[in-house]
């Protein structure tokens, strides 16, 4: 990826996808009364988490992460670092023993996945992440789950965004390339119009060109005012495009910056990025 995409007309082809509003809505979920948090404070955020699986030992402690509006926050770190574990506490799928989760100032902590994919959070886990046999289609109308309403402009929109999927819509979602399920997987997340999109690992396995071709996918989603929340193993990449990143190591902050900032960073750069 080359320059700074946001001064490229990257991104700018549709903006339709986007819902910045959302369909969720965080604030039935803030208590009676409660303030809304400071302007500028971060859309969502992680804070201070500290948590494991089960009974076992924490795998994270005092964890922070945080996207804005519209912006992109890449999650990079070695292999066992925690990077899921954090997005899975983020998302509810992890007891936490100390920290919060707000989202749009409200304390979401205590709600159930499904409860913060109605308050307008969507996630796309690292593995599992469609139902292979079931068509493209099929996945995406089982995205729009928690939707009352008609889903098909958001259905036309997912296709807009990923011209491709149009055309497979009728075909099995295992029998796609590796890049492909990574759209379905995606689209099915975009299908309840979330205001924050979580994505684990979006280009794992997938070529440098077909990379390339999420990381604009997703800058133009970002486009359209919804934050993104993602962890990457192409650090250098992702921080390329990245507002903010963090440097996670054994279930820490280890760095945290602009991914300018990261990028520039002797010792980010050293540790993480290959020199
Ligand atoms: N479902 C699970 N149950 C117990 N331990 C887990 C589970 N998933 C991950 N772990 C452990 O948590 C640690 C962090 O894993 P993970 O968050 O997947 O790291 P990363 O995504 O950075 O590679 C590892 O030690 C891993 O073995
Ligand atoms: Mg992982």
């Amino acid at each position: 990826m080359s320059g700074d995409p946001y001064q490229t007309t990257r991104g700018q082809r549709d903006r339709s996808i986007g819902n910045p509003d959302g369909m969720g809505d965080a604030a039935k979920y803030r208590p009676e009364g409660a303030a809304k948090a400071a302007p500028g404070g971060p859309f969502l955020i992680g804070e201070a988490i500290t948590g494991g699986y089960g009974k076992g030992a924490d795998i994270l402690h005092r964890c922070t992460i945080a996207v804005e509006k519209g912006e992109i926050a890449v999650i990079v770190g070695p292999n066992g670092a925690g990077k899921s574990t954090a997005m899975k506490a983020v998302f509810g799928m992890l007891d936490l023993r100390e920290g919060a989760v707000r989202l749009d100032g409200a304390d979401i902590t205590a709600l159930s996945p499904q409860a913060r994919v109605r308050a307008g959070m969507g996630f796309v886990p690292q593995v599992a992440n469609i139902f292979t046999s079931m068509s493209v289609e099929e996945n995406l109308e089982m995205g729009a789950f928690i939707r009352e309403d008609d889903y098909r402009d958001t259905m036309e929109q997912v296709f807009d965004l990923f011209p491709i999927l149009r055309e497979k819509r009728r075909q099995a979602a295992g029998e796609l390339s590796g890049g492909q399920r990574q759209q379905v997987a995606v689209g099915r997340a975009l299908m309840t119009q979330p205001k924050v999109l979580m994505l684990d690992e979006p280009t794992a396995g997938v070529s440098p060109i077909v990379m390339d071709e999420l990381f604009d996918r997703i800058i133009e989603v970002a486009r359209t005012g919804i934050s993104i929340l993602m962890v990457e193993q192409n650090a250098r990449q992702a921080l390329e495009i990245a507002d903010k990143g963090y440097v996670l190591v054994q279930g820490r902050n280890a760095h945290t910056g602009t991914g300018k900032a990261l990028l520039a960073d002797d010792d980010v750069r050293r540790s993480f990025l290959g020199g």
